[in-house]
């Protein structure tokens, strides 16, 4: 199947990778305004092509197309894909700001062009274990979720500028995790911000942005949900999600790269070496995601991230940029009808 692929900076030169290996794909039509990174991607595949717009991407009889662009050309790009009538796939989120994506939503919904937003969590063998026990009943009536995401280092001043904060793009990944594997909207939330003293700190204060952040979530059914987020986690990529039940608890993310050191006199675990980056973090989810959008380009199986879905993650990362700006709980219905 030939798929396009728009945007090959950090996170499509990697789905670039992913794509060439997948059975299902022999032909890969890219772009990128930036040169180096479309000459990147063709030295390493010879199934990959280059043209010089996405338009070009979309005119030239994809079956599929990724859209891995700066979260600010998400809005447009999507919206051009899905009149080609191309089944889509775009990374989160669906667009900078979320009077962008109302308008994506409200646009695509009498469409039937398949659209799968990218939360490759949903892929990830681990959370697909934990959501399975835990809406299965085997961890009994769910109390608390505890979902991390700390990176090792800020990312690059120009994507911070574009990525719309660190709830919107970085915490978003949690509050979806939260949503999805226990079933249930969250209601409210609670959100604080720090900046640390790192080297990009004057990029957090330009950007009205945190380094380091914490989300406490209320769940439609009174679960708890506690997110925590950093940019400035040094000894590695630390993703975990634990759910704890009254029955039984269990963990995503407690394998030996785990970027922690145990305190216990004589306990060696986490044997390391520490994860470092999402791409070696969630090689394998990143496989299953773009797989899965194989088959949903091949008309095989429905998105599994719809926009719907993940719009009630942006409400959340929403609700929590106010809070933390605010200094007050915050709820989700607050921040959709002020949408209108
Ligand atoms: N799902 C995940 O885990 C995950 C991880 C990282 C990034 N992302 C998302 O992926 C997107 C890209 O992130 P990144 O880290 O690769 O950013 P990046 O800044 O490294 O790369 C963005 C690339 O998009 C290109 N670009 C910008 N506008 C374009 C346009 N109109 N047409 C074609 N190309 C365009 C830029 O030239 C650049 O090469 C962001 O929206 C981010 O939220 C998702």
């Amino acid at each position: 199947m030939r798929i396009g692929l728009i945007g090959l900076g950090r996170i499509g030169a990697f789905h670039a990778d992913t794509l060439a290996a997948l059975d299902a794909v022999d032909e890969l039509v890219v772009t990128d305004p930036v040169a180096a990174a479309v000459d990147g991607v063709l030295a390493r595949h010879s199934v990959a092509r280059a043209v010089g717009s996405p338009a070009d991407v979309l005119a030239s009889g994809v079956a599929g197309v990724v859209i891995a662009a700066a979260t600010n050309a998400h809005a447009e790009l999507l919206l051009a894909a899905v009149a080609a009538g191309i089944p889509t796939f775009c990374e989160k989120p669906v667009a900078g700001r979320i009077e962008e994506a109302l308008k994506v939503q409200r646009a695509l919904a009498d469409s039937d062009v398949p659209v799968q937003i990218g939360y490759p969590r949903r892929f990830d063998p681990a959370f697909v274990e934990a959501r399975s026990l835990a809406l299965g009943g085997a961890l009994g009536q769910v109390h608390t979720v505890r979902s991390t995401t700390l990176d090792p280092a800020p990312p690059p001043a120009a994507y911070l500028a574009v990525s719309g904060g660190i709830f919107r793009d970085c915490s978003v990944h949690d509050f979806d995790a939260v949503r999805w594997v226990t079933g249930q909207e969250v209601e409210q939330v609670y959100a604080v911000g720090a900046v640390d003293p790192d080297a990009a700190a004057e990029l957090y204060a330009d950007n009205d942005d945190y380094s380091t952040v914490s989300t406490l979530l209320t769940m439609a059914d009174g679960t708890i949900g506690v997110v925590s987020n950093t940019r400035t986690n040094a000894r590695g990529y630390d993703v975990r999600l634990e759910v704890h039940g009254v029955l039984d608890s269990v963990a995503a993310g407690l394998d030996d790269g785990l970027p922690l050191r145990s305190t216990e006199p004589g306990v060696t675990w986490p044997a390391g070496p520490a994860h470092t980056f999402f791409m070696d973090r969630l090689t394998e989810a990143f496989r299953r995601e773009l797989a899965a959008f194989t088959r949903v380009a091949a008309g095989e199986i429905g998105s599994p991230c719809t926009v719907d879905d993940a719009m009630g993650t942006a409400w959340v990362a929403e609700a929590a940029t106010l809070s933390a700006r605010e200094r007050r709980p915050v709820a989700i219905d607050e921040v959709r009808s002020a949408a209108g």
